[in-house]
């Protein structure tokens, strides 16, 4: 009940999806929490009802693309609490039809990406930091993505903009572990928010399916179970970390099939 009471945590991108679990679990763990989100009705919606339950929750306005607009959450969330011990910068996002392979990649989405899923991971860090210091310590969680360690086809700037979010992981905890400042990342695979949902036909559900160790499907609390961790005293030995959780997807060596059907068919001409 109470894994992180008394800390002030700061989530972007709180209004849905990953940020939303995170959120709640966070309040309903003990944690004062502030909703930021460009989707300040979904924020509020989210605040709402925790509060309706008993637990201490506020929203602001949030452009993550935007450092005025990141420097005023932080504020905010001190104003507010009177100081800011957990920061997760969740924020991420590309757009399947512009991020697409080197040559092919829309050079506004290149930039508009490393923006919004890494520069806001620099600025949130970097606006947090002195009021860590101030608290005597803190936590810092990125949301990076299995993308950031596995190649593909297209999504260029998204991997990019994702493997840059878990070295700064690395950075951060280096360079701010002797203030107590822990900073660590989760990266997931795929992961059924509602956004998810809706952009994913049963068919490529299917193809996800058959590449998971584990017979089923991450979800939104997946996610906020291990960021609840990561914020809390349980983890304070743990620094610099990405915490890859995706179901056994991305484990085995996608030759196994093919070399299966060879090994055997070496056995059936012996
Ligand atoms: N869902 C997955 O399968 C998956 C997998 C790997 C990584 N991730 C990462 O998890 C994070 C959250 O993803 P999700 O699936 O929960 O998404 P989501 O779309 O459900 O939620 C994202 C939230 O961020 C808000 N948001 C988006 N852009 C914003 C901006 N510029 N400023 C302020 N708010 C903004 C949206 O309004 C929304 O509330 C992202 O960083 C994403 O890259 C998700």
């Amino acid at each position: 009940m109470n894994r992180v009471k008394n800390k002030v945590a700061l989530i972007t991108g709180g209004a849905s999806g990953i940020g939303l679990s995170a959120a709640t679990l966070l309040a309903k763990e003990g944690a004062k929490v502030v909703i930021a989100d460009f989707n300040i009705e979904g924020a509020k919606e989210a605040a709402q009802s925790l509060v309706k339950e008993g637990y201490e929750a506020s929203v602001i306005f949030l452009d993550a693309g935007d450092a005025k607009s990141i420097e005023a959450a932080v504020e905010f969330t001190v104003e507010q609490y009177g100081s800011l011990t957990v920061l997760f910068n969740n924020v991420g996002l590309t757009n399947l039809r512009k991020d697409l392979d080197v040559v092919n990649i829309d050079l506004d989405e290149w930039d508009r990406l490393v923006n919004v899923n890494l520069k806001s991971v620099l600025l949130g860090s970097r606006f947090a930091i002195p009021h860590m210091q101030k608290a005597g310590g803190g936590s810092i969680i990125n949301n990076a993505s299995m993308a950031a360690f596995a190649s593909d086809q297209t999504r260029t700037a998204y991997g990019a903009t994702k493997a840059g979010v878990a070295n700064m992981t690395k950075n951060i905890a280096t360079q701010y572990g002797k203030d107590k400042i822990r900073c660590n990342a989760v990266a997931p695979g795929l992961i059924l928010t509602p956004a998810a949902k809706s952009n994913m036909p049963q068919e490529m559900l299917d193809i996800y399916s058959k590449f998971n160790a584990l017979p089923y499907h991450g979800e939104a609390d997946d996610i906020g179970y291990a960021v609840v961790f990561l914020a809390s005293d349980e983890s304070k030995f743990m620094t610099g970390q990405t915490l890859q959780i995706e179901g056994g997807h991305y484990l085995a060596n996608p030759t196994i099939a093919d070399t299966n059907n060879w090994v055997a068919s070496l056995q059936n001409k012996a």
